[in-house]
Protein backbone atom coordinates (compact mmCIF):
# COMPACT_ATOMS: atom_id res chain seq x y z
CA UNK A 1 0.00 0.00 0.00
CA UNK A 2 1.40 3.37 -0.62
CA UNK A 3 2.67 5.47 1.82
CA UNK A 4 3.67 9.18 2.40
CA UNK A 5 7.20 10.08 3.91
CA UNK A 6 7.53 13.40 5.37
CA UNK A 7 10.46 15.03 6.74
CA UNK A 8 9.11 17.36 8.93
CA UNK A 9 9.95 20.72 10.65
CA UNK A 10 9.50 23.22 7.63
CA UNK A 11 7.12 26.24 7.51
CA UNK A 12 5.02 26.13 4.52
CA UNK A 13 4.18 29.32 2.48
CA UNK A 14 2.77 29.59 -0.68
CA UNK A 15 -0.63 30.03 -2.97
CA UNK A 16 -2.27 26.65 -3.58
CA UNK A 17 -5.54 26.13 -5.61
CA UNK A 18 -8.30 24.13 -4.39
CA UNK A 19 -10.44 20.77 -6.32
CA UNK A 20 -13.98 20.62 -6.68
CA UNK A 21 -15.83 19.52 -3.34
CA UNK A 22 -16.48 15.82 -3.00
CA UNK A 23 -18.73 16.02 -1.17
CA UNK A 24 -21.11 17.63 -3.58
CA UNK A 25 -19.84 16.13 -6.47
CA UNK A 26 -20.99 13.08 -5.49
CA UNK A 27 -24.36 13.91 -5.56
CA UNK A 28 -24.73 15.94 -8.45
CA UNK A 29 -22.88 12.85 -10.56
CA UNK A 30 -25.37 10.51 -8.85
CA UNK A 31 -28.51 13.15 -9.71
CA UNK A 32 -27.38 13.16 -13.62
CA UNK A 33 -28.74 9.88 -13.63
CA UNK A 34 -32.31 11.52 -13.37
CA UNK A 35 -31.82 13.06 -16.73
CA UNK A 36 -33.09 10.48 -19.54
CA UNK A 37 -32.97 13.31 -21.90
CA UNK A 38 -29.80 15.43 -22.87
CA UNK A 39 -26.06 15.11 -21.36
CA UNK A 40 -24.54 16.93 -18.09
CA UNK A 41 -21.20 18.48 -18.80
CA UNK A 42 -20.05 19.06 -14.95
CA UNK A 43 -16.81 20.97 -14.32
CA UNK A 44 -14.21 21.65 -11.58
CA UNK A 45 -14.90 17.59 -10.69
CA UNK A 46 -11.55 16.45 -8.41
CA UNK A 47 -10.48 12.72 -9.28
CA UNK A 48 -10.92 11.57 -5.72
CA UNK A 49 -10.85 7.66 -5.77
CA UNK A 50 -14.59 7.77 -4.17
CA UNK A 51 -15.44 10.20 -7.42
CA UNK A 52 -14.00 7.66 -9.68
CA UNK A 53 -15.98 4.77 -7.67
CA UNK A 54 -19.04 6.62 -8.08
CA UNK A 55 -18.46 6.98 -11.82
CA UNK A 56 -17.99 3.19 -12.48
CA UNK A 57 -20.94 2.90 -10.46
CA UNK A 58 -23.03 4.43 -12.95
CA UNK A 59 -21.27 2.83 -16.04
CA UNK A 60 -22.47 -0.01 -14.30
CA UNK A 61 -25.48 0.36 -14.84
CA UNK A 62 -25.61 1.98 -18.31
CA UNK A 63 -24.61 5.47 -17.74
CA UNK A 64 -22.15 6.69 -20.38
CA UNK A 65 -19.38 8.72 -17.89
CA UNK A 66 -16.67 10.19 -19.53
CA UNK A 67 -14.09 12.59 -18.46
CA UNK A 68 -13.52 15.39 -20.76
CA UNK A 69 -10.15 17.16 -19.44
CA UNK A 70 -8.86 17.13 -16.23
CA UNK A 71 -11.87 17.77 -13.96
CA UNK A 72 -14.89 17.71 -16.48
CA UNK A 73 -17.04 14.97 -16.63
CA UNK A 74 -19.88 14.01 -19.22
CA UNK A 75 -22.74 12.23 -18.19
CA UNK A 76 -25.13 10.61 -20.65
CA UNK A 77 -27.86 8.82 -18.72
CA UNK A 78 -30.75 8.02 -20.91
CA UNK A 79 -29.84 4.36 -21.36
CA UNK A 80 -29.38 3.90 -17.54
CA UNK A 81 -31.58 0.35 -16.90
CA UNK A 82 -29.67 -1.73 -14.06
CA UNK A 83 -30.68 -1.22 -10.41
CA UNK A 84 -27.86 -3.33 -8.51
CA UNK A 85 -24.91 -1.18 -7.44
CA UNK A 86 -22.51 -4.01 -7.01
CA UNK A 87 -20.86 -4.71 -3.38
CA UNK A 88 -17.19 -4.53 -4.52
CA UNK A 89 -17.82 -0.88 -5.49
CA UNK A 90 -20.66 0.30 -3.01
CA UNK A 91 -18.36 -1.23 0.20
CA UNK A 92 -16.27 1.30 -0.73
CA UNK A 93 -18.13 4.68 -0.25
CA UNK A 94 -21.00 6.09 1.46
CA UNK A 95 -21.68 8.03 -1.18
CA UNK A 96 -22.95 5.12 -3.14
CA UNK A 97 -26.52 5.46 -1.40
CA UNK A 98 -27.29 8.15 -3.65
CA UNK A 99 -27.97 5.64 -5.92
CA UNK A 100 -30.20 3.91 -4.20
CA UNK A 101 -31.96 7.85 -4.26
CA UNK A 102 -31.29 8.11 -8.20
CA UNK A 103 -32.74 4.51 -9.28
CA UNK A 104 -36.27 4.37 -6.88
CA UNK A 105 -36.98 7.68 -8.73
CA UNK A 106 -35.90 7.01 -12.30
CA UNK A 107 -36.23 3.17 -12.71
CA UNK A 108 -38.71 2.49 -9.59
CA UNK A 109 -36.35 -0.31 -8.25
CA UNK A 110 -32.57 -0.61 -6.72
CA UNK A 111 -30.45 -2.86 -5.40
CA UNK A 112 -27.62 -1.61 -3.80
CA UNK A 113 -24.91 -2.93 -1.61
CA UNK A 114 -24.62 -2.10 2.39
CA UNK A 115 -22.79 1.66 1.82
CA UNK A 116 -19.07 1.95 3.14
CA UNK A 117 -16.95 4.42 3.93
CA UNK A 118 -14.59 5.68 6.27
CA UNK A 119 -14.57 3.81 9.85
CA UNK A 120 -15.70 6.93 12.26
CA UNK A 121 -19.17 5.36 13.99
CA UNK A 122 -21.85 2.97 12.58
CA UNK A 123 -23.01 4.94 10.06
CA UNK A 124 -26.68 3.29 9.69
CA UNK A 125 -28.39 4.07 6.70
CA UNK A 126 -32.06 4.20 8.69
CA UNK A 127 -33.16 7.89 8.13
CA UNK A 128 -32.34 7.41 4.41
CA UNK A 129 -34.79 4.32 4.19
CA UNK A 130 -37.36 6.00 6.60
CA UNK A 131 -37.37 8.78 3.95
CA UNK A 132 -37.98 6.42 1.11
CA UNK A 133 -40.74 4.70 2.55
CA UNK A 134 -42.54 7.69 4.17
CA UNK A 135 -42.07 8.55 -0.25
CA UNK A 136 -44.35 5.47 -0.82
CA UNK A 137 -41.19 3.15 -1.09
CA UNK A 138 -41.08 -0.66 0.25
CA UNK A 139 -37.61 -1.91 1.26
CA UNK A 140 -36.08 -4.58 3.27
CA UNK A 141 -32.37 -5.69 3.62
CA UNK A 142 -30.87 -9.10 2.21
CA UNK A 143 -27.71 -10.45 2.32
CA UNK A 144 -26.55 -7.18 3.00
CA UNK A 145 -28.24 -5.33 -0.12
CA UNK A 146 -31.09 -3.11 0.34
CA UNK A 147 -33.79 -3.74 -2.00
CA UNK A 148 -35.97 -1.07 -2.43
CA UNK A 149 -39.48 -0.85 -4.72
CA UNK A 150 -42.09 1.67 -5.20
CA UNK A 151 -44.30 2.36 -8.85
CA UNK A 152 -43.71 6.08 -8.66
CA UNK A 153 -42.75 8.15 -5.76
CA UNK A 154 -45.45 10.65 -3.77
CA UNK A 155 -44.37 13.78 -2.30
CA UNK A 156 -44.98 13.94 1.35
CA UNK A 157 -43.71 15.90 4.22
CA UNK A 158 -40.92 14.71 6.14
CA UNK A 159 -38.59 15.46 9.45
CA UNK A 160 -35.08 14.01 8.90
CA UNK A 161 -33.20 12.79 12.01
CA UNK A 162 -30.46 14.80 13.20
CA UNK A 163 -30.14 16.88 10.15
CA UNK A 164 -28.37 14.58 8.52
CA UNK A 165 -26.26 15.20 5.24
CA UNK A 166 -26.57 12.42 3.02
CA UNK A 167 -30.38 11.70 3.81
CA UNK A 168 -31.36 15.43 2.82
CA UNK A 169 -29.02 14.31 -0.45
CA UNK A 170 -30.64 11.05 -1.37
CA UNK A 171 -34.23 12.72 -0.58
CA UNK A 172 -33.31 15.76 -2.67
CA UNK A 173 -32.80 13.28 -5.70
CA UNK A 174 -35.58 10.67 -5.13
CA UNK A 175 -38.00 13.68 -5.17
CA UNK A 176 -37.32 15.39 -7.83
CA UNK A 177 -39.12 12.72 -9.95
CA UNK A 178 -41.59 12.07 -7.35
CA UNK A 179 -45.35 12.60 -7.93
CA UNK A 180 -46.23 16.47 -6.01
CA UNK A 181 -44.39 18.11 -3.31
CA UNK A 182 -42.06 16.80 -0.51
CA UNK A 183 -41.10 19.02 2.10
CA UNK A 184 -37.83 18.12 3.84
CA UNK A 185 -37.66 19.12 7.67
CA UNK A 186 -34.50 19.90 9.71
CA UNK A 187 -33.29 19.24 6.21
CA UNK A 188 -28.90 19.66 6.00
CA UNK A 189 -27.52 23.36 5.97
CA UNK A 190 -24.17 22.37 4.15
CA UNK A 191 -23.22 23.96 0.97
CA UNK A 192 -22.79 21.27 -0.90
CA UNK A 193 -27.14 20.45 -0.50
CA UNK A 194 -27.85 24.35 -2.09
CA UNK A 195 -24.79 23.36 -4.81
CA UNK A 196 -27.10 20.38 -5.52
CA UNK A 197 -29.93 22.49 -5.60
CA UNK A 198 -28.27 24.48 -7.95
CA UNK A 199 -28.02 21.13 -10.44
CA UNK A 200 -30.86 20.37 -9.71
CA UNK A 201 -32.70 23.54 -10.12
CA UNK A 202 -30.91 23.63 -13.51
CA UNK A 203 -32.15 20.27 -14.56
CA UNK A 204 -35.60 21.27 -14.58
CA UNK A 205 -36.36 20.68 -11.40
CA UNK A 206 -38.26 22.91 -8.76
CA UNK A 207 -36.04 22.94 -5.19
CA UNK A 208 -36.74 25.61 -3.12
CA UNK A 209 -35.31 26.75 0.85
CA UNK A 210 -31.89 24.70 0.40
CA UNK A 211 -29.44 26.58 2.80
CA UNK A 212 -32.23 26.80 5.26
CA UNK A 213 -33.83 23.63 7.36
CA UNK A 214 -37.16 23.55 5.04
CA UNK A 215 -36.05 22.15 1.69
CA UNK A 216 -39.56 22.04 -0.68
CA UNK A 217 -39.00 19.74 -3.74
CA UNK A 218 -41.86 19.69 -6.98
CA UNK A 219 -41.52 16.62 -8.43
CA UNK A 220 -41.19 16.56 -12.38
CA UNK A 221 -41.02 14.20 -14.97
CA UNK A 222 -38.06 14.94 -17.37
CA UNK A 223 -35.38 16.91 -16.08
CA UNK A 224 -32.82 17.54 -18.58
CA UNK A 225 -29.03 16.94 -18.69
CA UNK A 226 -27.16 20.41 -18.09
CA UNK A 227 -24.13 22.49 -17.18
CA UNK A 228 -22.87 22.95 -14.31
CA UNK A 229 -19.83 23.72 -12.50
CA UNK A 230 -19.35 22.08 -8.43
CA UNK A 231 -18.21 24.43 -5.60
CA UNK A 232 -14.67 24.19 -4.27
CA UNK A 233 -13.70 21.74 -1.61
CA UNK A 234 -13.89 23.45 1.51
CA UNK A 235 -12.72 20.39 4.03
CA UNK A 236 -9.48 20.71 1.30
CA UNK A 237 -8.85 24.16 1.00
CA UNK A 238 -9.58 23.58 5.02
CA UNK A 239 -6.81 21.11 5.51
CA UNK A 240 -4.34 23.23 3.35
CA UNK A 241 -4.80 26.15 5.60
CA UNK A 242 -4.59 24.03 8.74
CA UNK A 243 -0.88 22.43 7.24
CA UNK A 244 0.23 25.87 6.93
CA UNK A 245 -0.99 26.84 10.28
CA UNK A 246 0.10 23.75 11.81
CA UNK A 247 3.98 24.76 10.65
CA UNK A 248 3.63 28.11 11.37
CA UNK A 249 3.53 29.20 8.06
CA UNK A 250 1.65 31.64 5.59
CA UNK A 251 -0.76 29.74 3.35
CA UNK A 252 -3.29 31.58 0.84
CA UNK A 253 -5.69 28.41 -0.85
CA UNK A 254 -7.05 30.03 -4.37
CA UNK A 255 -10.39 29.27 -5.89
CA UNK A 256 -12.41 29.00 -2.55
CA UNK A 257 -15.09 30.66 -1.48
CA UNK A 258 -14.30 32.56 1.62
CA UNK A 259 -17.91 32.09 3.64
CA UNK A 260 -17.63 28.35 3.27
CA UNK A 261 -14.67 28.47 5.33
CA UNK A 262 -15.90 31.01 8.06
CA UNK A 263 -16.12 29.06 10.96
CA UNK A 264 -12.74 27.23 10.73
CA UNK A 265 -10.98 30.40 9.93
CA UNK A 266 -12.83 32.45 13.42
CA UNK A 267 -11.16 29.45 15.58
CA UNK A 268 -8.06 30.06 13.68
CA UNK A 269 -8.13 33.54 14.41
CA UNK A 270 -8.99 32.82 17.98
CA UNK A 271 -5.66 30.33 18.08
CA UNK A 272 -3.67 33.40 17.29
CA UNK A 273 -3.67 33.54 13.22
CA UNK A 274 -3.93 36.17 11.14
CA UNK A 275 -6.74 35.83 8.52
CA UNK A 276 -7.02 37.76 4.92
CA UNK A 277 -10.38 36.70 2.81
CA UNK A 278 -10.47 38.20 -0.77
CA UNK A 279 -13.32 37.74 -3.41
CA UNK A 280 -12.00 34.28 -4.06
CA UNK A 281 -8.83 33.39 -1.31
CA UNK A 282 -7.95 33.50 1.93
CA UNK A 283 -4.50 33.71 3.58
CA UNK A 284 -3.71 32.37 6.91
CA UNK A 285 -0.45 33.20 8.38
CA UNK A 286 0.55 31.97 12.00
CA UNK A 287 3.35 33.67 13.26
CA UNK A 288 3.82 31.96 16.79
CA UNK A 289 2.92 28.86 18.66
CA UNK A 290 -0.97 28.49 18.55
CA UNK A 291 -3.09 29.15 21.60
CA UNK A 292 -5.49 26.36 22.65
CA UNK A 293 -8.94 26.70 21.66
CA UNK A 294 -12.10 24.58 22.59
CA UNK A 295 -13.82 23.05 19.75
CA UNK A 296 -17.33 21.29 18.98
CA UNK A 297 -18.26 20.08 16.11
CA UNK A 298 -21.86 20.75 14.60
CA UNK A 299 -23.52 20.09 11.45
CA UNK A 300 -23.31 23.24 9.19
CA UNK A 301 -23.05 26.24 9.85
CA UNK A 302 -21.47 24.84 13.15
CA UNK A 303 -17.56 23.41 13.16
CA UNK A 304 -17.35 21.02 10.57
CA UNK A 305 -16.49 17.50 11.82
CA UNK A 306 -13.85 16.89 8.49
CA UNK A 307 -12.09 18.96 9.89
CA UNK A 308 -11.91 18.12 13.02
CA UNK A 309 -9.25 15.92 12.81
CA UNK A 310 -6.97 18.79 11.31
CA UNK A 311 -7.45 21.01 14.03
CA UNK A 312 -6.77 18.26 16.66
CA UNK A 313 -3.17 18.01 15.18
CA UNK A 314 -2.87 22.01 15.44
CA UNK A 315 -3.74 22.12 19.03
CA UNK A 316 -1.43 19.20 19.76
CA UNK A 317 0.98 21.69 19.43
CA UNK A 318 -0.37 24.64 21.36
CA UNK A 319 -0.09 26.59 24.20
CA UNK A 320 -2.55 25.16 26.39
CA UNK A 321 -5.31 22.76 26.84
CA UNK A 322 -8.38 22.31 24.54
CA UNK A 323 -11.43 20.75 24.79
CA UNK A 324 -12.59 18.90 21.34
CA UNK A 325 -15.74 17.82 21.22
CA UNK A 326 -17.17 15.24 18.73
CA UNK A 327 -21.05 15.64 18.47
CA UNK A 328 -22.12 14.34 14.64
CA UNK A 329 -20.01 10.77 14.36
CA UNK A 330 -19.62 8.53 17.77
CA UNK A 331 -16.16 7.12 16.94
CA UNK A 332 -13.78 9.90 15.64
CA UNK A 333 -11.15 10.35 17.41
CA UNK A 334 -9.14 6.92 16.35
CA UNK A 335 -6.67 8.61 14.90
CA UNK A 336 -5.25 10.39 18.04
CA UNK A 337 -3.80 7.19 18.96
CA UNK A 338 -1.29 7.55 15.87
CA UNK A 339 -0.54 11.15 16.94
CA UNK A 340 0.34 9.96 19.88
CA UNK A 341 3.08 8.14 18.50
CA UNK A 342 4.47 11.79 17.21
CA UNK A 343 4.30 12.76 20.85
CA UNK A 344 0.77 14.66 20.78
CA UNK A 345 -0.50 14.75 24.37
CA UNK A 346 -4.41 13.56 24.00
CA UNK A 347 -7.19 11.92 26.33
CA UNK A 348 -10.53 10.43 24.57
CA UNK A 349 -13.47 10.41 26.40
CA UNK A 350 -16.55 8.94 24.58
CA UNK A 351 -17.28 11.88 22.40
CA UNK A 352 -14.61 14.38 23.98
CA UNK A 353 -11.01 14.65 23.57
CA UNK A 354 -8.70 16.58 25.74
CA UNK A 355 -5.73 17.95 23.94
CA UNK A 356 -2.94 19.76 26.30
CA UNK A 357 -0.67 21.27 23.75
CA UNK A 358 3.09 20.08 23.75
CA UNK A 359 6.50 22.29 22.43
CA UNK A 360 7.09 19.58 20.16
CA UNK A 361 6.32 16.46 17.78
CA UNK A 362 9.01 14.39 16.84
CA UNK A 363 8.64 11.72 13.62
CA UNK A 364 7.29 8.37 13.84
CA UNK A 365 5.78 5.93 11.71
CA UNK A 366 1.99 6.03 11.93
CA UNK A 367 -0.70 4.33 9.62
CA UNK A 368 -4.14 6.49 8.35
CA UNK A 369 -7.38 4.38 8.83
CA UNK A 370 -9.70 6.95 7.31
CA UNK A 371 -9.47 10.52 4.64
CA UNK A 372 -9.34 12.89 7.65
CA UNK A 373 -7.97 11.04 10.26
CA UNK A 374 -5.23 10.54 7.43
CA UNK A 375 -5.02 14.21 6.39
CA UNK A 376 -4.31 14.98 10.33
CA UNK A 377 -1.52 12.22 10.42
CA UNK A 378 0.17 14.20 7.51
CA UNK A 379 -0.33 17.87 8.99
CA UNK A 380 1.09 16.43 12.56
CA UNK A 381 4.07 14.89 10.60
CA UNK A 382 5.00 18.32 8.04
CA UNK A 383 5.12 20.05 11.92
CA UNK A 384 7.00 16.95 13.95
CA UNK A 385 11.04 17.16 14.20
CA UNK A 386 12.14 13.96 11.75
CA UNK A 387 10.73 12.00 9.29
CA UNK A 388 7.11 10.31 9.64
CA UNK A 389 6.35 8.00 7.31
CA UNK A 390 2.24 7.55 6.95
CA UNK A 391 1.06 4.17 5.64
CA UNK A 392 -2.60 3.94 4.59
CA UNK A 393 -2.55 6.29 1.81
CA UNK A 394 -5.18 5.10 -0.06
CA UNK A 395 -7.54 5.87 2.83
CA UNK A 396 -6.25 9.44 2.07
CA UNK A 397 -6.40 9.58 -1.53
CA UNK A 398 -10.64 8.54 -1.44
CA UNK A 399 -10.63 12.71 -0.30
CA UNK A 400 -7.55 14.35 -1.80
CA UNK A 401 -5.99 14.40 -5.21
CA UNK A 402 -2.05 15.50 -5.10
CA UNK A 403 -2.27 16.09 -1.85
CA UNK A 404 1.73 15.60 -1.62
CA UNK A 405 2.10 17.80 -5.32
CA UNK A 406 0.59 20.33 -3.70
CA UNK A 407 2.51 20.38 -0.12
CA UNK A 408 5.44 20.34 -1.92
CA UNK A 409 4.41 23.05 -3.68
CA UNK A 410 4.37 25.44 -0.55
CA UNK A 411 7.59 24.05 0.37
CA UNK A 412 7.14 20.99 2.26
CA UNK A 413 9.66 18.00 2.09
CA UNK A 414 6.86 15.03 1.31
CA UNK A 415 6.87 12.07 -1.37
CA UNK A 416 4.94 9.60 -1.78
CA UNK A 417 6.10 5.46 -2.02
CA UNK A 418 4.11 3.12 -3.73
CA UNK A 419 6.20 0.09 -2.08
CA UNK A 420 6.89 -0.64 1.52
CA UNK A 421 10.68 -0.94 2.27
CA UNK A 422 12.72 0.64 4.68
CA UNK A 423 12.41 3.93 6.00
CA UNK A 424 14.15 6.36 3.52
CA UNK A 425 14.83 9.94 4.28
CA UNK A 426 13.80 12.69 1.88
C1 LIG B 1 -21.58 13.27 5.03
C2 LIG B 1 -20.21 13.42 4.44
C3 LIG B 1 -19.15 13.39 5.53
C4 LIG B 1 -19.48 14.42 6.60
C5 LIG B 1 -20.91 14.27 7.10
C6 LIG B 1 -21.33 15.37 8.04
C7 LIG B 1 -20.26 12.44 2.23
C8 LIG B 1 -19.93 11.31 1.34
N1 LIG B 1 -19.96 12.31 3.51
O1 LIG B 1 -21.65 11.98 5.64
O2 LIG B 1 -17.91 13.71 4.92
O3 LIG B 1 -18.61 14.23 7.69
O4 LIG B 1 -21.82 14.30 5.97
O5 LIG B 1 -21.19 16.62 7.44
O6 LIG B 1 -20.74 13.47 1.79
N2 LIG B 1 -27.03 8.76 10.72
C9 LIG B 1 -27.86 7.74 11.16
N3 LIG B 1 -28.71 7.17 10.25
C10 LIG B 1 -28.74 7.55 8.93
C11 LIG B 1 -27.88 8.58 8.50
C12 LIG B 1 -27.03 9.17 9.43
O7 LIG B 1 -27.86 7.38 12.33
O8 LIG B 1 -29.54 6.98 8.16
C13 LIG B 1 -26.10 9.39 11.69
C14 LIG B 1 -24.63 9.15 11.30
O9 LIG B 1 -24.16 7.90 11.76
C15 LIG B 1 -23.95 10.33 11.96
C16 LIG B 1 -25.01 11.44 11.85
O10 LIG B 1 -26.25 10.79 11.63
O11 LIG B 1 -23.69 10.05 13.31
C17 LIG B 1 -24.78 12.43 10.71
O12 LIG B 1 -24.55 11.72 9.51
P1 LIG B 1 -24.78 12.39 8.07
O13 LIG B 1 -24.96 13.85 8.24
O14 LIG B 1 -25.85 11.62 7.38
O15 LIG B 1 -23.38 12.14 7.37
P2 LIG B 1 -23.07 11.38 6.01
O16 LIG B 1 -24.06 11.80 4.96
O17 LIG B 1 -22.87 9.94 6.27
Amino acid sequence: MARFVIQGGRALSGMVDVEGSKNSALPIIAAAGLAARGESRLSNVPRYTDILDLCQILRDLGAEVEWDSDSSLVIRARDLAGSVAPYHLARRLRGSTYVLGLLLARLGRAEVAFPGGCQIGARPVDFHIRGFQALGAETRLEHGIIHARAERLRGTKLYIDRASFGTTINLMIAASLAEGTTVLENAAMEPEVVDLATYLNAMGARVRGAGTGIIRIDGVREPTGTVHEVIPDRLEAGTLLLAGAVTRGDVTVRGVIPEHLRTVLLKLEQAGAQVEEGAETVRVRMPGRPQAVDIETRPHPGFPTDLQPQMVSLLALADGVAVVQETVFENRFGYTQELARLGANITVERDTAIVRGVAELTGAPVEAHDIRGGAALVLAGLAAQGVTEVTGAAHIDRGYHGLERKLAGLGAAIERQEEVGDLLPV
